[in-house]
């Protein structure tokens, strides 16, 4: 799979990638993620890339030539599934969305920036809006990077069996049940005896009664459909 990120500050960009789960799958050939700097394809000699809004609305409106000219020139190098802009009035992200995404093969994320982009890039480029969450970033790059993590993680052979997405809390919109390592007790507090107990049918019962108290008592809207 492949993610090509438009960036207006592709610093920000630099060290999610560049580590750990992400790190592995780039290395294993099976994830590639490059970050343009959408100021490369701004107008004239000071490149830019955003101006005032008609009608006198106040803050900076993203202008359409230098999205399109980026967007084409990836598109004219190969097909993508979808091209993506990440703004706080997108559709809300969650699991299902980002198991559905992880299936692409390319994608094209495009970060937000100043007061909102372009109405007609919208209309005529852009084929899904994403937010993730009920909330106001300053650009859409943190939320970009949220994206391609949790998909880069979804693709197989990305995860090893240890860290299996299987058990993700969200996968069977359930939360994960809580977990224990070594000491077997520590300052007076012990593991739960099941876990120790070597009873799997046992154990696997327990972990999926917690993972129900766990989701009724934190988030019941879960258990709602
Ligand atoms: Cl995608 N962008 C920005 N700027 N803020 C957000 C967001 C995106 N999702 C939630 N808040």
């Amino acid at each position: 799979m492949r993610i090509d990120v438009i960036a207006v500050i592709p610093e920000l960009l630099e060290g999610p990638f560049s580590h750990s789960i992400l790190k592995r799958a780039q290395k294993r050939g099976l994830l590639e993620v490059h970050v343009h700097d959408l100021r490369a394809f701004g107008l004239g000699k000071h490149q830019q890339i955003d101006d005032y809004a008609y009608g006198g609305e106040a803050g900076m409106v993203m202008k359409p030539e230098p999205v399109f000219d980026c967007v084409e020139s990836l598109k004219s190098q190969r097909d993508y599934d979808e091209i993506i802009f990440m703004t706080p009035d997108g559709r809300r992200y969650n699991q299902p969305l980002a198991n559905r995404l992880s299936l692409h093969q390319n994608l094209i994320l495009l970060c937000g920036h100043y007061k909102g982009l372009d109405e007609r890039v919208r209309e005529h480029l852009i084929t899904m809006e994403i937010s993730i969450g009920d909330y106001v970033l300053s650009g859409g790059e943190l939320a970009a990077a949220v994206v391609v993590d949790s998909i880069g993680r979804l693709i197989p052979g990305v995860l090893n069996d240890e860290t299996s997405a299987l058990t993700d809390s969200f996968q069977d919109d359930l939360l994960a049940p809580p977990v224990y390592t070594r000491p077997a007790e520590f300052r007076g507090w012990k593991v739960p005896d099941i876990l120790r107990s070597g009873d799997f049918p046992k154990i696997e019962k327990w972990r999926e009664d917690q993972a129900f108290k766990r989701t009724r008592e934190r988030r019941p809207d879960l258990l709602e459909d």
